[in-house]
């Protein structure tokens, strides 16, 4: 077996696996308040910045300078933008409409404008749905008079799946406007997907693409991105109602089913590193493009240790790149897009 693997440039020749700078999507976030260049740098992210709309369009140009062929946009906004339904989500003026305008300006076709479609970054109790509460009826009036006397274990408050997704339509509508490429649902919700598509549809948008996060399990690599985007969601509180079990294989297996009936162009599982065996079942069972999600958390901890000397940060990162390409990604969101362009520009 040795004789393949004896210089540079036979590894290279046999190589089974190539990572490329096709492969990549860099997540990019924007923040409401900011002006000119201004950019603001994310403690829990070291290298990533909450953006300005001017420093975003700089960063994207950048991107397209390096061949990177699609970015993921994120809204961040201030805590008194925040409501109960996450309005700022689809209000055709809020921070992600007028990066999406200024980005389809300066940037035109060169690089393809993919957008979180969620309410998680934009309500005050921070869920990716709206909540109800099935005590309500049973407490009556008493919560009529004092609505704030009850907490929420009183409640029982609950994410409301079908009232969620009709504001999920809003939103990518309101993107869709403003000259997304990609609408890419993240919020879990069953039937999602076909709701997003018919809206779509009906409105004359049958060019937008739909990437759902189809497997998308509940995880603690999501911390660093929560404080990212500034969630309001409690420390106690969690997403496993709706997000998959870690315990689960075949589940994503359904989900995808789901989703590509429903219409999904693109499925995707996340987190990557902890999921390859999923990423793998997918690709063996779907023939559509598979993604997958080097989650904030991945990045943290290589961030973190190779900061510490630990490890190597270059060659850690092209190690788990690759194995997530051999798992059977086609596409990876990574926040070390332009790093790995660069290294591969070499
Ligand atoms: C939800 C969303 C999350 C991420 C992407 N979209 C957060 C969550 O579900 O808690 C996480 C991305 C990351 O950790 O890098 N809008």
């Amino acid at each position: 077996m040795r004789r393949l693997r004896r210089t540079p440039v036979l590894r290279r020749l046999v190589a089974e696996t190539k990572l490329s700078v096709d492969d990549l999507v860099a997540p990019l976030f924007v923040r409401e308040g900011l002006s000119g260049q201004d950019r603001v740098p994310i403690d829990t992210l070291a290298g990533q910045y909450q953006h300005s709309i001017g420093s975003l369009v700089a960063e994207a140009q950048q991107l397209i300078g390096l061949g990177i062929p699609a970015l993921m946009l994120f809204g961040v906004v201030e805590q008194a933008s925040k409501d109960d339904i996450g309005s700022a989500a689809f209000d055709p003026e809020a921070i992600v409409q007028r990066a999406i305008r200024a980005l389809r300006e300066s940037c035109g076709d060169e690089i393809v404008i993919m957008a979180d479609l969620c309410i998680d970054e934009y309500t005050d109790h921070g869920h990716c749905g709206v909540l109800r509460s099935p005590n309500a009826k049973r407490l009556g009036n008493r919560i009529q008079q004092a609505p704030n006397a009850f907490d929420n274990s009183e409640l029982g408050l609950e994410v409301d799946n079908d009232a969620t997704i009709e504001l999920y339509k809003k939103i990518a509508l309101a993107q869709a406007n403003a000259g997304v490429d990609v609408v890419a649902p993240s919020g879990m919700m069953d039937g999602q997907v076909g709701a997003i598509r018919t809206a779509l549809d009906e409105a004359g948008y049958f060019e937008k693409i739909i990437l759902s996060y189809s497997a998308k399990y509940a995880s603690t690599l999501y911390g660093p991105f929560r404080d990212a985007v500034e969630v309001s969601l409690g420390a106690n509180d969690d997403r496993r109602s709706y997000q998959q079990n870690p315990a689960n294989r075949r589940e994503a297996l359904l989900e995808v089913e789901l989703d590509i009936s429903e219409g999904a162009d693109i499925v995707m599982v996340k987190p990557a590193i902890t999921c390859l065996d999923v990423i793998r079942d997918i690709r063996l069972a779907s023939e559509v493009p598979v993604a997958a999600y080097q989650v904030s958390g991945e990045y943290a901890m290589i961030k973190a240790a190779s900061q510490a000397g630990w490890i190597d940060e270059e060659s850690t990162v092209l190690e788990q790149l690759l194995a997530i390409k051999r798992a059977g990604a086609d596409i990876i969101i990574t926040y070390f897009a332009s790093d790995v362009a660069r290294v591969l520009g070499r």
